[in-house]
């Protein structure tokens, strides 16, 4: 492991690979149809306050915890715990988080694959009306072997990426490719607002209507948040294990949970508008994207082009992500059960494969087959979102904020007193009462 963690050389390195994995289809195709789902402005305003009060602290203490510990998930806990206690036995929900997550996203990630060669060959480039994108969306999913061979293909880059360990390069890619997205999407954002109707998608993203706020908003607006922002699975921890101490951990949490949120809301400034443009209903669920971009882009000048580079675009977004999640387990069985890289990449490929089969059948064949009424795709997305993440969160907040020795904790946030004294006290409340409160209250809320 020793020459990975001389991979975060710089500081912009470890921003770009922390943002690399937070900024991924989270936001572009999660966060918009969560919103859509969840009531629009109200589910944003929780949102927003999830990530400020829980999720900025939150992103210090994995950092904290990764960088004092310099080692995988599990041996960072044992190593920080006070003895004879078993708190690193959350860390085996974290690993199993992060390879439920693998197996659903890779399946998403394949179909930016489809989308971009659509848009490449013609497909999806026709004047034609919404329903034409809806039924190809339908279809292209229903088929079974068209999604799970993207899947696959996605999930055999990503195993090729790890193996080598050519992360540098990612890093490079994403340094490029992060303000990349930001410009096509910022394109696609202006020509949305100037959409006849538009107004009215600007109105269910940002005038909440309180009336609206149900158990389910905030349980969605919660796990939206940790999902987005990679929270508690441990991928910022496993990262932050591979950072320099000079890194300060305060400031590059707030700029990562900062440039996440400012591509999710781009991405609703962009699906809202030209969703209430077109009369189409904001509950789609996990369709939406699929069946509201295509039908912009199509009715753009040069809209071929537009949509394959933001689909390729998307793609390479989505692949920093997958590799942020996979380090989690491969750090984990090279460390703790003593594999080679190359076959914990394995490993973790292999799973993957598995399960993101069920997962991309789940629209086709196995769409029948249901898990407390939610085919595995749902079920995977839903309970890593809304209650496994969460509940490492709780677990980590708790032991930043209550068990890590008072010293330690301070000089890693302040980097031994050099930098954000200020708002060590701040981050220390909200990790031993906000943080833990806010999460069980949701929970509870949720139950009653
Ligand atoms: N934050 C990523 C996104 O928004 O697409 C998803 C993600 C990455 C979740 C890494 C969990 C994780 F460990």
């Amino acid at each position: 492991m020793k020459n990975q963690r001389t991979l975060f050389a710089t500081k912009l390195g470890v921003i770009a690979a922390s943002v690399g994995s937070a900024i991924g289809l989270g936001n572009i195709w999660r966060f918009p149809y969560e919103a859509g789902q969840h009531g629009g402005g109200a589910f944003l305003i929780i949102y927003l306050a999830m990530v400020t009060i829980v999720g900025i602290p939150l992103i210090c203490s994995e950092f904290v915890i990764g960088r004092a510990s310099q080692t995988n998930v599990l041996g960072a806990l044992r190593k920080l715990e006070r003895r004879g206690s078993r708190w690193h036995w959350i860390s085996y929900l974290g690993i199993l988080s992060s390879l439920m997550i693998l197996s659903f996203y890779c399946v998403v990630a394949g179909w930016t694959l489809e989308y971009g060669f659509a848009s490449i060959n013609g497909a999806l480039s026709s004047q034609a009306g919404e329903q034409y994108y809806s039924d190809y969306f339908r279809t292209f999913t229903g088929e079974s072997m068209r999604p799970l061979h993207w899947a696959i293909v996605f999930l055999t880059l990503n195993y090729l990426i790890l193996r080598r360990g050519v992360r540098s390069g990612i890093e490079r890619m994403s340094n490029l490719m992060t303000p990349l997205l930001f410009v096509i999407l910022v394109v696609f954002c202006v020509k949305s607002l100037m959409m006849p109707g538009a107004a009215e998608g600007l109105k269910f993203l940002f005038v909440p209507d309180f009336s609206k706020i149900t158990p389910d908003v905030l349980l969605g607006a919660m796990g939206q948040a940790f999902f987005s922002l990679s929270l508690g699975v441990s991928t910022l921890l496993t990262y932050a294990s591979y950072f320099k101490r000079d890194v300060p951990l305060v400031k590059s949490a707030s700029i990562i949970a900062g440039l996440d949120t400012a591509f999710a809301i781009i991405a609703g400034l962009i699906i809202f508008p030209a969703l209430f443009s077109f009369n189409m209903e904001p509950a789609e669920g996990p369709r939406l994207v699929f069946e509201v971009l295509p039908y912009i882009f199509s009715h753009t000048a040069g809209g071929q082009f537009w949509a394959a580079g933001f689909f390729f675009l998307l793609f390479l977004a989505s692949i920093t992500s997958t590799i942020s999640m996979s380090e989690i387990s491969i750090a984990f069985f090279c460390e703790e059960w003593h594999m080679s890289r190359e076959k914990a990449s394995l490993l973790n490929y292999v799973i993957a494969l598995v399960f993101g089969t069920i997962c991309a059948l789940s629209f086709g064949m196995l769409s029948d087959f249901t898990i407390f009424g939610m085919t595995v795709f749902d079920l995977f997305n839903n309970i890593t979102a809304n209650y496994f993440m969460p509940i490492c969160c709780i677990f980590f907040s708790i032991f930043a904020g209550w068990m890590m020795d008072k010293n330690l904790l301070h000089n890693q946030l302040t980097n031994n007193g050099k930098t954000a004294r200020r708002f060590f006290p701040a981050i220390v409340f909200c990790l031993k009462f906000v943080a833990p409160t806010a999460i069980l209250a949701v929970f509870v809320y949720q139950l009653i």
